[in-house]
């Protein structure tokens, strides 16, 4: 914890004291939200009961809030029984709302679709008999690999629906990392889209799926969404296309009412090792807390409001803030396919100024890449409709907290913060609009009904003003429920650090009032543009060059994504000398940042490649990466006494400084 960067941004954060309290006219309209910390403090269970009866609409009632007894192995509502697609859709067109936009879908080339609940309802029937004519069943498991576009949407409730968990891959994820996540789950089918638009570009998903596919033998069909309408290889034994299917299929379909503790989703994210972890979330109780977090920290109504949410479906922030929480609560949203800057900058603005958003979700590094492209962009259009703002994935700076409110939400709109994770499925830590006076870069408060703590090595709960690890000391409803077919790498990575309680892997620091701050990882995982990234699994991808003896990977600070991709790397001696022939082996570099890219995805390219002749190493061969970190970030070395070879600074240091 008491590393360099952390001490230096718990200092610098020590010092930002201002603050904004909430608006008059937002703490009337914000009725009853206050009280629920005091109900959730009176009775934790029986609160969280009260919201899921509230918030769902169940098959069968449940007798028993929550079952711990075979902890960390939660069961929520266990015998109660609903089914995930029902609330999300069909309950909302028998209340009579069948003709409210559930999406405004807006593709990056420029088309549009305004797809209403009663659409979305036809869709996800249609849909659901399609999985199972392909011989999906309830318990099977679905891959889904496509772009931003309202399929996934009716994929993933279609699964919902019949009970058949789904895994999303991120679209910009390989084909060897689809290959691995469908052997991982033993998938059945794949849901795939011929490709996607991405910069004014086609990009394709189809021929990395037919690469992923040929090696899995647990594939038996590939439904494939016509999107791009490029060519693309055809397999008529295993392939079919999705609109195909769709209409010819039976528009019918009732909803099978499910155990609250059924399996809704699988979805894997980097762990401190090179192998990704295959987080699973089981059905009521993240859909509860989900629906009731978009509620009370969004703070959407659904009648009035236009909600945005511009993640990526293939991030936990899709699934519980596109898809499962929005759609509970019957909201209208903007589905958005490309990036912030095609064809102009002022891309966002203007999908905001169209559909009249309300409610913004995003990323600090979207933020802080707008405020690079300035303020004159957002300011040719019309943000007034904007009057609640959201940040997640990563500390928010408070200069780029600020931008947001000034230049976004027009000085007036409240900005919440709010910390979460893959694991826990829903958000845990934010600011409620309305109700909390905020604090510019702090995630600040529990939300009500949660319980988390900063504590020291020892897991005491520290005082106010002191930094620490963030823990999470009682169960909670959306909790995952445990790592894909390894539940020893579940008690392992979450519950043995602190007997008993939830260790997050971030370290954060409470003010004096008892806010709390997150600093950030503390452990090997790295934090790009709000994705999680593993050194370990970096690492053992530049390792599989056959050119490349030995990888150290670090995340070091940038301005833009928060945190960039270093690699060290050690050379075979082959290569030396080739290198060495071709002077410093600029080739090279670009070889292996493609290498990376093609084993894992893009996002992981890193930054900046360093041929190094030697690696920092303990005397027991444990790389220091706390001492590469301060290279990459251009700081003085710390402290190398605890080095084998404490020389090997100085050689790596040398080598920096010649020009590359
Ligand atoms: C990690 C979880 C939660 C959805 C997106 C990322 C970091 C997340 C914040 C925040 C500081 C944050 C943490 C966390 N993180 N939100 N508001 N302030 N850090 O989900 O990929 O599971 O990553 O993201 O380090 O552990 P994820």
């Amino acid at each position: 914890m008491a590393d360099a960067a952390s001490e230096e941004t718990l200092s610098n954060l020590l010092h930002e004291d201002r603050e904004f309290p909430p608006d008059q006219a937002f703490t009337e309209q914000a009725v009853g939200k206050a009280e629920l910390y005091d109900q959730a403090a009176a009775d934790r269970e029986t609160f969280w009961a009260d919201q899921a009866r509230a918030r769902l609409a169940w098959s069968k009632d449940f007798t028993q809030t929550l079952d711990w007894s075979e902890a960390p192995f939660a069961k929520w509502f266990a015998d109660g029984q609903l089914n995930a697609a029902y609330n999300c859709v069909d309950r909302h067109v028998e209340a009579g709302n069948g003709d409210r936009v559930a999406l405004h879908f807006v593709g990056e080339p420029g088309d549009t679709q305004d797809i209403t609940y009663a659409d979305l309802l036809d869709r996800v029937k249609r849909a659901a008999n399609v999985l199972l004519e392909s011989g999906v069943s309830k318990g099977d498991r679905v891959a889904i690999y496509l772009p931003m576009i309202p399929e996934a949407v009716v994929a993933m409730l279609a699964c919902a629906r019949i009970g058949a968990p789904h895994s999303v891959v991120f679209g910009g994820f390989s084909s060897d990392a689809l290959r691995t996540r469908i052997a991982d789950a033993e998938a059945k089918l794949v849901i795939t889209a011929d490709g996607g638009y991405r910069r004014g570009k086609p990009s394709g998903l189809k021929s990395a799926v037919d690469e992923a596919v040929a090696q899995s033998p647990s594939v038996g069909k590939v439904l494939v969404v016509r999107r791009t309408e490029q060519d693309v290889e055809w397999d008529d034994q295993r392939d079919v296309w999705w609109h195909e299917a769709l209409e010819a299929a039976s528009p019918e379909h009732e909803a099978e009412p499910m155990d609250a503790e059924h399996p809704l989703f699988i979805l894997y994210t980097s762990g401190t090792t090179g192998k990704p972890k295959g987080i699973f979330h089981t059905t009521a109780g993240y859909l509860m807390q989900a629906a009731y977090t978009n509620a009370v920290v969004h703070d959407v109504h659904p009648e009035k409001d236009v909600y945005w949410c511009a993640a990526d479906i293939g991030w936990v922030t899709g699934h519980s803030y596109i898809v499962y929480g929005p759609l509970a609560n019957g909201a209208t949203q903007v589905m958005y396919e490309g990036t912030p800057d095609t064809p102009h900058q002022g891309r966002w603005w203007e999908i905001v100024q169209q559909h009249q958003v309300s409610i913004l979700y995003c990323a600090p590094t979207a933020i802080r890449t707008f405020m690079k492209w300035g303020k004159e962009i957002p300011a040719k259009f019309d943000l007034s409709s904007l009057r609640v703002l959201g940040s997640v994935g990563e500390p928010i700076n408070p200069e780029a907290w600020i931008w947001y409110r000034e230049v976004i939400g027009g000085g007036k709109t409240p900005v919440v913060d709010t910390w979460w994770q893959t694991e826990t499925g829903a958000i845990m830590i934010s600011a409620l609009p309305g109700v909390t006076s905020l604090k510019p870069g702090a995630a600040q408060l529990a939300v009500p009904g949660i319980s988390v703590d900063v504590v020291d090595e020892q897991g005491r709960s520290v005082e106010n003003g002191h930094g620490g690890y963030l823990v999470i000391d009682q169960p909670w409803p959306s909790m995952l429920r445990g790592i894909w077919g390894d539940p020893e790498r579940f008690k392992e990575t979450y519950w043995s650090r602190f007997p008993g309680i939830y260790f997050a892997g971030d370290g954060a620091k409470k003010d004096d009032q008892g806010n709390i701050w997150v600093l950030g990882r503390v452990d090997d995982v790295m934090n790009v543009s709000g994705h999680r990234l593993s050194t370990t699994e970096i690492e053992s991808a530049l390792v599989s060059h056959p050119k490349v003896a030995e990888a150290a990977v670090v995340g070091a600070s940038d301005a833009t994504t928060g945190q960039a991709v270093c690699a060290f790397v050690i050379l075979r001696g082959d290569a030396v000398q080739e290198a060495d022939e071709e002077g410093e082996g600029g080739d090279l570099v670009a070889e292996l940042r493609n290498h990376v890219a093609k084993e894992i995805g893009a996002i992981a390219k890193p930054r900046q490649i360093m041929v190094v002749a030697e690696l920092p190493k303990t005397r027991s061969g444990k790389i220091m990466r706390r001492l590469l970190r301060d290279v990459a970030e251009n700081r003085e070395v710390g402290d190398v006494t605890t080095l084998a070879d404490s020389s090997v600074m100085d050689l790596i240091k040398e080598g920096m400084s010649k020009p590359s």
